[in-house]
């Protein structure tokens, strides 16, 4: 499984990655970091690299871990992601990939759409038990052996730059607690992607809505979160994106297909 993926995997070092005997971790050839392979996910982040991790991206970490079961079942209650997902959908339909990310693909509500269109798909996330959902619910479909579940940051992905022609990030970089962390995710998704990639990305929308109080807040549980407004996400993606299009599902997400300059 992971010799099919070596291609498109590298360390954060810059070092080759390469499966150990046994098939069960791969191991840097530059600074010999072993990196385990986990019941289908390969686990990048110990504590040696959470040492310099903003401690609200680890809480969320934990969050995620403990609501992973239900998460499936809430993430449309304050928001309609059926409406987002339907877009994000149809964005995947107009197009053919040979790697596509999942960026915070989480329990993998958009991972199955992307594996259809994408011949291999890394999605990444740091919430282990978020991926083991994921896994189970591609092995159900028969779309495992396409997908590579990487427990990473995603301000540490350790992929090979350009390496991808279609990223989706679904509901996550309004996650990040500073808008430099927001600004940087948008860079190592650029970097991730050969020149023309496409970015698929939804967001909380901030419309004015009278009847949400705040622009940036924090959710139960600590989870930080940012509503952008349509000129927020533009400006967010245009340093190194063209953006395409920006629709809004009822003021409170926004969808956007934007490609790599
Ligand atoms: C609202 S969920 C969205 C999950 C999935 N994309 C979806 O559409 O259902 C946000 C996800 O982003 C992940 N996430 C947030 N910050 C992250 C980070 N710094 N690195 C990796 N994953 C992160 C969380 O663990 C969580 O699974
Ligand atoms: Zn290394």
């Amino acid at each position: 499984m992971l010799a099919t993926f070596g291609d498109l995997i590298v360390c954060l070092c810059g070092g080759e990655l390469a499966p150990t005997v046994a098939d069960n971790a791969v191991q840097c050839g530059t600074c010999a970091k072993i990196f385990p392979y986990e019941n289908g996910i390969l686990i990048t982040c110990g504590d040696e690299e959470d040492r310099a991790t903003d401690v609200r991206i680890l809480e969320e970490q934990r969050q995620r871990d403990k609501q992973a079961r239900l998460y499936d079942a809430i993430v449309g209650v304050h928001v309609p992601s059926w409406s987002e997902g339907r877009l994000i959908r149809r964005h995947l339909r107009t197009v053919s990939s040979r790697v596509g990310l999942d960026v915070g693909c989480g329990t993998g509500r958009q991972t199955r759409a992307l594996a259809m269109v994408s011949q291999r798909v890394l999605a990444i996330d740091r919430s282990v038990q978020s991926l083991r959902l994921c896994h189970a619910k591609l092995a159900q479909r028969n779309l495992a052996s396409r997908v590579l579940l990487i427990q990473a940051d995603l301000l540490a992905i350790p992929v090979r730059s350009g390496v991808g022609d279609l990223v989706v990030t679904a509901q996550v970089l309004q996650h990040l607690p500073t808008a430099e962390a927001r600004a940087e995710s948008v860079e190592k998704i650029a970097h991730a992607l050969g020149p023309g990639g496409v970015l698929i990305a939804s967001l909380y929308e901030w419309s004015g809505q009278p009847w949400r109080r705040q622009k940036e807040l924090t959710h139960a549980g600590g989870i930080s979160a940012y509503r952008f407004t349509k000129a927020e996400v533009e400006a967010l993606f245009s340093t190194r994106f063209d953006v395409d299009s920006l629709e809004s599902c009822l003021g409170d997400l926004v969808v956007t297909k934007a490609h790599k300059r």
